[in-house]
């Protein structure tokens, strides 16, 4: 039996990637989204994370189509629709980025975390399940434009070593990919910004960052490379992340 991976907000951008190449090497991939449906991929289930009916109607598809899950990856997420700084942030927007990126994050953590621990205690074969949060360079870096999209991601890197440390017990493990500064929709309406910042070397790697870089880490701990790390994050970012002078 193939192994069963979910990836939440796979529609495009770094989802679609992570997908993508996820089913490239074998994985079986429900693909998922807030859309009713979604072309060319075999396996499609919608999905607003924010929704707990969603959710569960997903994990029923799930159970129902495979009866398993392996790996699960949370990367469905929002940015600010508006960049204000936060003497100006409204609670309206707040709201709206702690829903999904760590809300809708949490309960699919929590709800996806059972049903692995209800499989493991089926007793299925070669069952090894892992979970993976995409969450951000802005789950430590401060941008006073879009507060609320920090928080929120910091959140999301608490999540991730809470469940690290509830899943031990059952051998799950749970880790966290930071991406830095990617090419998507997302930052589409800031690219010229991200251009310049680039090429004056605010990454030692001087490149943006495609999909498919963050895709690749997702596979790694799909394929069990990095099983003895829990609660870990790891910078998929060309560099970003080191202090320099
Ligand atoms: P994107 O905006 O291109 O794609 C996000 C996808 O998530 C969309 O298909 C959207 O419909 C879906 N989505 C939004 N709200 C949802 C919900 N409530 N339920 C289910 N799906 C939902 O964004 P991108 O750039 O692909 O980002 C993916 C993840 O990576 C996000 O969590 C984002 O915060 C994170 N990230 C992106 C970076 C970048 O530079 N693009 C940098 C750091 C983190």
């Amino acid at each position: 039996m193939k192994q069963v991976a979910l990836v939440t907000g796979s529609a495009r951008g770094i989802g679609k990637g992570i997908a993508d190449l996820l089913q490239e090497k074998g994985f079986a991939v429900v693909y998922s989204d807030v859309q009713s449906e979604l072309e060319g991929c075999a396996y499609y289930k919608k999905c607003d994370i924010t929704s707990a009916q969603d959710r569960e109607a997903l994990k029923q598809y799930i159970e129902e189509t495979f009866g398993r899950l392996d790996l699960l990856v949370n990367n469905a997420g929002i940015a600010c629709k508006t960049r204000l700084d936060i003497l100006e942030t409204t609670e309206e927007s707040f709201d709206r980025l702690l829903s999904v990126n760590t809300k809708g994050t949490f309960f699919m953590c929590q709800l996806f975390a059972n049903y692995m621990i209800a499989c493991k205690k089926r007793g299925l074969k070669d069952y090894t399940p892992r979970i993976v949060n995409i969450t951000s360079n802005s789950s430590y870096t401060s941008s006073t434009s879009r507060g609320e999209y920090c928080i929120s991601k910091a959140g999301a890197a608490m999540i991730t070593s809470l469940f690290a440390d509830r899943l031990g017990e059952y051998e799950i493990p749970v880790l966290e990919i930071r991406p830095g500064i990617i090419k998507t929709d997302m930052t589409a309406v800031v690219s010229e910004k991200y251009d310049k910042l680039i090429a004056e070397g605010i990454t030692p790697l001087k490149r943006w960052g495609q999909p498919c870089d963050i895709a690749k880490a997702v596979l790694a701990v799909g394929e069990g490379l990095l099983d003895f790390s829990t609660g870990t994050a790891i910078n998929v970012d060309g560099g970003f992340h080191i202090k320099r002078l």
